[in-house]
């Protein structure tokens, strides 16, 4: 960042720094850990809330060769010109609905997923239309119990899929499938997923498929299975330098960083008496008297309104904790007496260097998980590119 971006940084209300050489570093570690397997970078939901354009450029300037997306068209705006990515990376979406755009999936090059009759159906009309085969990954639920095709209706949906290849209006690009469980180690169900998509995949295979990927591996996997890592890994959190669950380790054991850090400019700091009610409901009452800071951020901008009277914060290098309620726009922190200027930086999280908390300790304060604090922080936080492309 320039010196005058940082100034400009310091002056808003609010931001979310992205730190595209740490997700660049991240997708760099990533790859060491897959070393047979090519990378997707997982950025649905805006990049988990970083930004998916920036992000996805900085992944693949770091190597990765695929970009996930949930939705078709979070797909579709990264495959647009103006997106400036290179023509010859893959993108894939796979949470479809009936009426869905197919055929501009299919004209966009994209690679799509199908769980079921219907969309293989509705692929194969918007083949015939566009004139050209669709990149087809066949899922397989292979215990989720989410999306994917139950092994009860696999022969069908293959049988189905091979006769449009034959007729070529599909090219099975890829099987694949998703884990449950895979951030609980040694869980029961992570063997059983993986020898059903072993057996699944063998009779697409024996069936005459002939996919360019097969893959199963999100970010736990990425980093603790090498037997799932097949042709293609599919990390998200990672990528952000988040570990996806603290009994797995920390993101530093897995040689990760952070790439979000949130603060905020305090707004206003005020002395006031002891016994004073604090936020909506009063459900903190200076214990005597005291400063107050208040950080214009609230649940409107993502901050959990689970995280009232528990979510930390570092103000001039110490920790404080959010007094009362998290209200839409803004919340207070006592500050013990301290009393530094109104647009000192309050830090909600960030890698932790600087002895912030980080998302983890959020997601604990708020009992949830670290993935939902990074990728609810609202469009209102501007984020600010730190280490962008030349
Ligand atoms: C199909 C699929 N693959 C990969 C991922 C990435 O998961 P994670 O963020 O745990 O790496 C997700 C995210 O939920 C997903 O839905």
């Amino acid at each position: 960042m320039s010196e005058t971006e940082a100034q400009r940084a310091g002056t808003l209300r609010a931001r979310a720094e992205i730190d595209l050489d740490a997700l660049r570093g991240n997708v760099r570690r990533l790859r060491e850990l897959a070393p047979g397997a090519a990378l997707m970078a997982v950025v649905k939901a805006d990049a988990y809330g970083h930004g998916a354009l920036a992000c996805a450029r900085a992944a693949v300037e770091a190597g990765a060769t695929w970009l996930g997306t949930a939705t078709p068209q979070e797909a579709l705006a990264l495959r647009a010109p103006e997106a400036g990515l290179p023509a010859d990376v893959r993108i894939m979406c796979w949470l479809w609905t009936p009426g869905g755009p197919w055929r501009e999936a299919v004209e966009a090059g994209l690679d799509v997923s199908v769980s079921g009759l219907w969309a293989l159906t509705e692929v194969t009309r918007a083949a015939r239309a566009a004139g050209r085969p669709a990149l087809v990954h066949l899922k397989a639920d292979t215990g989720l119990g989410r999306s994917g095709c139950q092994p009860e209706d696999w022969a069908e949906l293959v049988g189905a899929a091979l006769r449009a290849e034959r007729e070529g209006l599909v090219r099975i690009a890829g099987l694949w499938s998703h884990f449950a469980c895979a951030d609980e180690p040694g869980h029961p169900s992570i063997a059983a997923q993986l020898s059903r998509f072993r057996e699944m995949v063998a009779y697409a295979e024996a069936q005459g498929a002939r996919p360019e990927v097969r893959h199963i591996a999100n970010s736990p996997a990425t980093l603790t299975l090498p037997e799932s890592h097949f042709d293609l890994v599919r990390p998200g959190i990672a990528l952000y330098g988040v570990s996806p669950s603290p009994e797995l380790g920390s993101s530093a054991d897995f040689g990760l960083r952070p790439v979000m850090t949130v603060s905020a400019s305090l707004a206003l700091v005020k002395r006031v008496p002891g016994g004073h009610g604090v936020s909506y409901g009063h459900h903190y009452v200076t214990p005597g008297p005291t400063t107050l800071g208040l950080v214009p951020l609230g649940y409107a901008d993502g901050i959990p309104r689970h995280a009232s009277s528990t979510g930390p914060v570092l103000v001039e290098g110490k920790w404080r904790t959010v007094a009362g309620r998290v209200a839409m726009d803004q919340f207070v922190v006592d500050l013990g007496g301290d009393a530094p200027p109104e647009g000192t930086e309050a830090v909600l999280f960030g890698p932790g260097d600087r002895g912030e908390p980080t998302a983890e300790d959020w997601a604990q304060a708020a009992g949830t998980i670290a993935y939902e604090i990074v990728t609810r922080i609202g469009p209102r936080v501007p984020r600010v590119y730190l280490n962008g492309s030349a």
